[in-house]
């Protein structure tokens, strides 16, 4: 199939990538020129294990191209997926602007019928919005289906080429039949297409991320439960995960949530929730539980070191929102630095990855070390905030010499508290037994 993607980043390159390697003709579009002519020359400006590899392949067998042109995309593909980004206002609604200026030029540039998929994560009804905008814009027919992704930063290529499950939203067969065509190579192994009307698939989507952000919350608050009442979450979690109407995923508890989906989709969907009248109370506890959870570091290392941090330097073990990623949007690590620092202590950071994004949001604010050793020189304790699998094991003793105080705060329970502390470090992880 002739294929065109409007937005070419995480969701976008993953969505296009993976479309090109079972054999469609695709065209990714953006906006953003250094992007499309870095993708030109195979290199990928987003960090996605495995990405490159099939970009290049798809680049070397011609079935893959870049363009700024989505007039160029449009008029040569028969599916358009729009796949641009949807942040957050300030008042808590999805910024819809990026995918009305791609839906316009669309519109503008189609030459016959096109099938248009809302890929992006919208707020409910806007499979209505899109159409509409459209409308404006062109003579000719189009349906618009909803297609949210499921896919997850770090894991995109396998989620994407061997998703749980495809959700296609339209009322109509035949453009769900091209739809499942279209995906008929990823689900081979027998996962389902699910076939629903496009407001039952658009809230599919923010209902999955808000119950997943809802588990992490209250594995957050009973955390916090433990650390008062001398429980270890740790044990509660397996007692809870081997239970098979739980299940084990999303159950670790930690800094809070970040990213770019959960939290601006839970707020969208309290958005669309409040303008009808139907208070979301579930989602919106986990919401408050997440924003009290990202400032608990802080209030940890506090408890230990005392209010006024001057003199006092942290190491910081991974930026990024979780590991495998280089994607900083609403990481924990931003409300840390920024508590830290407000608090008038000094950092020193390591990221395999996300140096280059965390520089662009934290600026000078604190110092970028080259390996995960440097950060911690001259530091008072080291903070684990990513649990990146370099920072798992690492030499325990090397650690303690090179730290001023052997102070740990493990904001994911990487480490084995019992070891930490017999090799004389002070250990805090998150809701586990001191
Ligand atoms: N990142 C994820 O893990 C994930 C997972 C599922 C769903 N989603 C959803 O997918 C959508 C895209 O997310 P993302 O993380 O890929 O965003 P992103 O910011 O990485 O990529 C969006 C791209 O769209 C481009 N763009 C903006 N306006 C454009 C236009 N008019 N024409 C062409 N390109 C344009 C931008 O330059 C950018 O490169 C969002 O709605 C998001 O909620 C994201």
């Amino acid at each position: 199939m002739k294929i065109a993607v409007i937005g070419s980043g995480y969701v976008g390159l993953v969505a296009g990538a993976c479309f090109a390697d079972t054999g469609n003709q695709v065209i990714c579009v953006d906006v953003d020129r250094k992007k499309v002519d870095a993708l030109k020359r195979a290199e990928i400006p987003i960090y996605e294990p495995g990405l490159e590899t099939l970009v290049r392949r798809g680049t070397a067998q011609g079935r893959i191209h870049f363009t700024t042109s989505t007039a160029e995309a449009t008029a040569a593909s028969e599916i358009i997926f729009m796949a641009v980004g949807t942040p957050t206002l300030p008042n808590g609604d999805s910024d819809l602007s990026f995918l009305k200026a791609a839906s316009e030029e669309v519109a503008r540039s189609m030459n016959g019928y096109k099938i248009i998929v809302n890929k992006s994560t919208v707020p409910i009804g806007s499979h209505r919005v899109v159409a509409d905008w459209m409308a404006l814009h062109t003579k000719h027919l189009f349906d618009v289906v909803s297609n949210p992704e499921f896919l997850k930063e770090g894991s995109a290529l396998d989620d994407f080429l061997k998703p749980d499950r495809v959700v296609i939203g339209t009322t109509k067969e035949e453009v769900y039949n091209k739809m499942a065509d279209l995906y008929a190579p990823f689900v081979r192994q027998g996962n389902p297409i699910l076939w629903m009307d496009p407001v039952s698939a658009e809230i599919t989507k923010y209902a999955c991320n808000s119950f997943l952000a809802a588990r992490i919350s209250f594995m957050n608050e009973l955390a916090l439960l433990c650390e008062k009442v001398g429980g270890d979450i740790e044990h509660i979690r397996r007692g809870m995960s081997t239970d098979t109407r739980i299940g084990k995923h999303f159950l670790y508890a930690g800094l809070g949530y970040g990213g770019s989906c959960f939290p601006k989709d839970i707020k969208a969907m309290l958005a669309t929730a409040r303008q009808q009248g139907v208070p979301l109370e579930v989602v919106a506890a986990a919401e408050a539980a997440n924003v009290r959870q990202k400032q608990h570091m802080v209030t940890k290392v506090q408890n230990h070191f005392g209010r006024n941090l001057e003199g006092h330097t942290f190491a910081l073990w991974g930026l990024a929102f979780k590991p495998n990623t280089d994607d900083m949007r609403e990481a924990p690590s931003i409300t840390i630095v920024q508590g830290l620092t407000e608090a008038k202590a000094k950092i020193r950071a390591f990221d395999p990855v996300a140096m280059e994004n965390a520089k662009s949001i934290l600026g000078n604010k604190i110092t970028y070390c080259n390996s995960a050793f440097e950060a911690l020189e001259g530091a008072d304790a080291l903070l684990l905030i990513t649990e990146w699998n370099e920072f798992r094991h690492p030499d325990f003793l090397q650690v303690k010499r090179t730290l001023k105080n052997p102070v740990i705060f493990d904001g994911r329970n990487t480490f084995n508290p019992r070891e930490i502390r017999e090799l004389g470090f002070t250990y805090y992880g998150i809701g586990r037994k001191v």
